[in-house]
């Protein structure tokens, strides 16, 4: 199983000989089972069409700033937030220049200076431009930026020459991508995570819930399996696909979910308690469905409720217990209600958001958040909106970071 897979990448193809090999790229980060959508300049199209991409990719390119129909489709600041990469293959010596720069004069460098996550370049071009100074100032400035570079080869080239400036083979453009999503942070850990709502019966036909998809959980643990952990996955009910290799169990109450967690706590280094566990069940839930008509119209329908167990209070409480994580999800003073759950339940880390913006939080694909953990004094960081799935990964480097050793 690779690490791409599921992963979105945002192919960016510049103008050089090289961009006929793009096709090749994609096809081989599909076969890895990454979702690829394409950008290309202006002059990569004067080298390989757009409507190969687009046949291969199965999305439309992307080609303008100024495109409305592409732009509503998914504007530039949308395919800068879904990309889990950008991978630019072929990258121009023009291209780099422009990116080095910060410039933002055309789709593929606004999208670039929009992204919040990882960004590589696999540079092709003659070895002469390779070598120039101007280029070589620019590799390094890129490199300063954390932007990380694939190749290029050394070889014979398109134009004739043999030098350094071929792109680099295309498995080993694959290969290190792949590994630019394999950390290797948590080696050796095992982590527990909890997702979803849960579901509390009233009856055998009805519940209580809330509208937590499970998204940020599922995230949490692609990302920790990214890293090499050992991931057990304790799911209420939800409609996602649980990554691959890692251990699910699905429950359906709070009783259910404390069950699951405690009978897997052991052993575990981490514990990170995403689900939107209903604060209260049905005092009682009956056997059979409770009947409309055997009420007078307009009658008070009244269920009583009790708390559920705190599940994550409880993992904290433990002997030996594992680096707890939870979630503080909030409409209203987010951070400072954050930092009481902290203490009130004895947590190592808290991630806070703010659930009164529809955009982000429960169902949104995309979060935006605060952590805060104990210890250090300067235990805060706030992350920009990002997917749920960049958001995962910056939280599992930061569990990582702050994890004893
Ligand atoms: O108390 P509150 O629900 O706001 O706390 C949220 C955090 O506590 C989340 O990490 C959630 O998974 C966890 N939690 C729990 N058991 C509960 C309620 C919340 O583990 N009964």
């Amino acid at each position: 199983m690779s690490t791409l897979t599921n992963k979105r990448i945002l192919l960016g193809v510049t103008g050089g000989i090289a961009a006929y090999k793009s096709a090749e790229v994609l096809r081989r980060l599909q076969d890895q089972g990454a979702d690829v959508r394409v950008v290309m300049t202006r002059a990569a199209t004067e080298f390989i069409t757009p409507l190969t991409l687009q046949a291969l990719s199965g999305h439309p390119v992307h080609l303008d700033l100024l495109d409305t129909e592409t732009e509503s489709v998914m504007g530039h600041i949308e395919l800068a937030r879904w990309a889990d990469l950008i991978l630019i293959a072929p990258a121009s010596a023009n291209f780099m220049a422009r990116l080095a720069q910060g410039h933002g004069d055309d789709l593929l460098t606004t999208i670039c200076l929009a992204a919040l996550g990882p960004i590589a370049v696999a540079p092709a071009m003659n070895q002469g431009m390779w070598a120039n100074a101007a280029t070589q100032e620019n590799v390094t400035a890129l490199e300063q930026q954390g932007i990380k570079l694939f190749g290029p080869d050394q070889g014979l080239q398109a134009c004739g020459e043999t030098g350094l400036g071929r792109l680099l083979d295309i498995e080993g453009i694959v290969d290190l991508t792949a590994g630019l999503f394999a950390t290797g942070l948590l080696t050796g850990k095992k982590v527990l995570i909890t997702a979803g709502p849960t579901q509390e019966a009233i009856d055998p036909v009805r519940y209580i819930s809330n509208h937590s998809s499970g998204k940020q959980g599922y995230s949490l643990a692609a990302a920790a399996i990214d890293a090499g952990a050992e991931v057990v996955l304790i799911s209420g009910p939800t409609s996602l696909e649980p990554p691959d290799r890692v251990k699910i169990r699905r429950v359906i109450s709070a009783d259910d979910m404390q069950r699951a967690v405690m009978s897997e706590i052991a052993e575990c280094d981490i514990f990170i308690g995403v689900a939107a566990v209903a604060d209260f069940k049905p005092v009682q839930s009956v056997d059979q469905k409770i009947k409309k008509g055997e009420a007078p119209s307009n009658q008070v329908m009244r269920i009583d409720l009790i708390e559920n167990p705190d599940i994550i209070a409880g993992v904290a409480q433990l002997d030996s217990r594992p680096f707890t994580v939870g979630f503080a999800a909030e409409t209203e003073n987010v951070v400072t209600y954050a930092r009481r759950k902290l203490e009130k339940k004895n947590l190592d880390m808290v991630i806070a958001n703010d659930v009164s913006d529809q955009s982000i939080g429960f169902n949104s694909d995309e979060n935006r958040i605060t952590v805060i953990w104990r210890g250090d004094p300067d235990n805060e960081i706030q992350l920009p909106v990002a997917s749920k799935r960049n958001i995962a990964a910056r939280i599992i480097e930061l569990i990582a970071e702050k994890l004893p050793a």
